[in-house]
């Protein structure tokens, strides 16, 4: 694998949940990180990704810098042929050529505008670290995908064992406007599996073609949960009014009520998740979330390995 920035970048994407399900019963089998560094950059906060892909470089003897390039760094340039006598300091192609000359691994997590969204959809902040590192680039969240994530909810899934489970994304409120990033690619990584998907969302929150091509949609909560095995909660913003909140007036918290129409179902969130907006108390503490987290440490590993072998 020569970089990881989304489901078509693994050969094998159901080997490497297997692969990162042998590295959680037995972490520290491989040196492969030995006398090689990875580097973090991130232009937005981060919680698990940060921690995760860490302790998951750690587990492989790597070494790791971490840079908070929006709080420490030089205001950053995105675009070419800029007089730069404003108030950006420097071009991404200089900050990437260089950086990427200091690590093996270079990770970057970048959220989207979501006031442009062509600039957006065609990643144009992580397709200059591609464009000018000279090393592999995994993606910590880009504007349009989480792979990490999603890799790690595949894995999670793959442990509760079920055969052909009914899985739904399901919209929930929140107070912010949130990226598309994490349902787009949850939706990316289980169409992989043999899963029966189905798409929960009040009408105006449909996502991009490119990742509903197959999947059901359904604009009642209440009857898409019916019998379902995995919930999984996201917010996220408009596609189609792009970047906006059209008003949703059915209330799409998710309650214990709405869980008892699944079949006992798993209620997953990539975290972090506002409770008792998103989902209530009883229905985030009977969770599978802190699993769901463990298991981002194994994606990363997995993913750390694979280029590591490959570079
Ligand atoms: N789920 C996730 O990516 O969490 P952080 O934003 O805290 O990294």
């Amino acid at each position: 694998m020569k970089q990881f920035l989304s489901a078509s970048d693994p050969e094998d994407p159901r080997a490497l949940v297997k692969k990162a399900l042998v590295l959680k019963a037995n972490p520290f089998q491989s040196s492969a990180g030995k006398n090689r560094t990875l580097g973090l950059v991130f232009f937005n906060p981060s919680l698990r990704t940060r921690m995760s892909t860490q302790k998951a470089a750690f587990n492989l003897g790597m070494n790791v810098m971490v840079m908070n390039v929006d709080k420490d760094g030089w205001k950053i340039e995105f675009n070419d042929g800029t007089v730069m006598n404003g108030d950006t300091q420097e071009h991404i192609k200089d900050a990437v050529s260089v950086m990427s000359q200091y690590v093996d691994i270079l990770g970057v997590r970048t959220f989207p505008s979501l006031q442009n969204k062509e600039d957006d959809y065609s990643e144009k902040v992580i397709s200059q670290f591609t464009r000018y590192s000279t090393v592999p680039v995994v993606s910590l969240e880009s504007a349009t995908r989480h792979p990490l994530q999603s890799l790690a909810d595949l894995i999670t899934i793959e442990e509760l064992g079920i055969k052909r489970p009914k899985v739904v994304l399901s919209w929930a409120p929140h107070p912010k406007i949130l990226p598309q990033a994490v349902p787009n690619s949850f939706l990316e990584w289980i169409k992989i599996t043999d899963a029966d998907i189905t798409l929960a969302c009040p009408q105006g929150y449909e996502l991009a073609d490119e990742f509903t091509n197959g999947v059901k949609i359904e604009h009642d909560q209440y009857h898409a949960f019916e019998g379902a095995d995995i919930i999984y909660a996201k917010n996220w913003s408009s596609y189609v009014h792009y970047g906006q909140k059209p008003e949703v007036k059915s209330d799409w918290t998710i309650t214990a009520e709405k869980m008892a129409l699944t079949n006992k179902g798993k209620f997953m969130h990539c975290l972090p998740i506002r409770r008792n907006v998103v989902a209530t108390d009883e229905v985030v503490d009977n969770s599978i979330i802190y699993r769901q987290a463990k298991n981002r440490e194994y994606a990363a590993q997995a993913v750390l390995q694979e280029i590591l072998e490959n570079l």
